[in-house]
């Protein structure tokens, strides 16, 4: 106990330093420079640290037990359960799942990646309402939804586990090549693509190193670390909250919750990123 109130009194004063950095006024959009310096900024060295010590302890466990809760105890209005949800791999069975996901799914005739399917159960076997997901998707300082931490302790029974997209499908093939081409499609008023910033090695915005998500070592980002618990405010961000402020970072509009063009591009990074290991749910800045 004593250990854990010294480590969120640290997440608290890096928080706190962080955002102070953070505030700095933001200059207006450039394309990010080539770094000349070392690899990573200094901050990033330092947060780097300071994470290896906070993941010992790492407050994405709270809504990992949250989600696990929801996902074993919880019933629908017809006594319905996440017993009776498919992740792909049989009724019930999380481990290994999340990993194993964007896929087919025949019984929606669609591919879905794992914020959707979870989604997707939550409203057809516990009664949620899509509609009061869709109006607060992402989570803030006031709440973290409940799909959230179920999506957390999904990601987390995949710990450890390689990452596995399936390529089998025809529509899992499509969803790669639709997100390739949304990848490199360049529009808006920078005419930035995600490629701009995400498709050669060494870019940086600020204090930001930028992964380039064409290489496997690197595309694992897309990944590692989410869901994330966000020190700046003390939630958790799921991969499609990440996929929506990168299109707001591109000066596009946002994309609507669960959206197809979504699902294509986390199966694009996901397939390219297949093979590496996800260490699950983690912390970002
Ligand atoms: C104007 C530059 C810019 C554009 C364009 C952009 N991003 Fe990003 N992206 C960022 C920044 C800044 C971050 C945050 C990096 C950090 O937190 O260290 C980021 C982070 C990410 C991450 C998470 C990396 C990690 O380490 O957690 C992914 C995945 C990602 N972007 C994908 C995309 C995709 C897909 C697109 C196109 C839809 C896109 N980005 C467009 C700037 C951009």
């Amino acid at each position: 106990m004593k250990q854990r109130m010294s480590t969120l009194l640290a997440v608290a004063a890096f928080t706190a330093a962080f955002a102070a950095h953070a505030q700095q006024p933001a200059k207006k959009a450039a394309p990010p420079a080539k770094a000349a310096a070392p690899a990573k900024s200094a901050i990033t060295q330092e947060f780097e640290k300071f994470r290896e010590v906070l993941e010992e302890d790492n407050p994405a466990e709270l809504f990992e037990a949250k989600g696990e809760d929801i996902w074993k105890n919880k019933k629908g209005p017809n006594g319905a359960s996440m017993a009776q949800c498919d992740l792909g791999l049989g009724a019930g069975v999380v481990k290994g799942a999340y990993v194993q996901m964007p896929r087919w799914f025949a019984d929606v005739g669609q591919v879905m990646d794992a914020e959707r399917r979870v989604v997707h159960c939550m409203v057809k076997y516990l009664g949620y309402s899509e509609a009061d997901i869709r109006k607060q998707p992402f989570s803030n300082v006031n709440k973290t939804p409940d799909h959230v931490s179920v999506i957390t302790y999904v990601a987390a029974q995949s710990r450890n586990m390689k990452i596995a997209a399936p390529q089998k499908h025809p529509k899992e093939k499509e969803a790669y090549h639709i997100g390739q081409e949304i990848f490199a499609y360049r529009a808006g008023p920078y005419d930035f693509s995600c490629a701009t910033c995400h498709g050669e090695d060494g870019k940086r915005i600020r204090t930001q190193d930028l992964p380039n998500l064409r290489k496997p070592d690197q595309a694992i980002r897309a990944y590692q670390g989410w869901p994330g618990y966000r020190m700046t405010g003390g939630f958790m961000l799921t991969q499609q909250w990440r996929m929506n402020d990168c299109f707001r970072q591109q000066r596009f509009p946002e994309p609507s919750y669960l959206s197809d063009s979504i699902t294509a591009l986390l199966a694009y990074m996901t397939v390219t990123a297949n093979g590496q290991v996800y260490k699950g749910p983690g912390i970002k800045r």
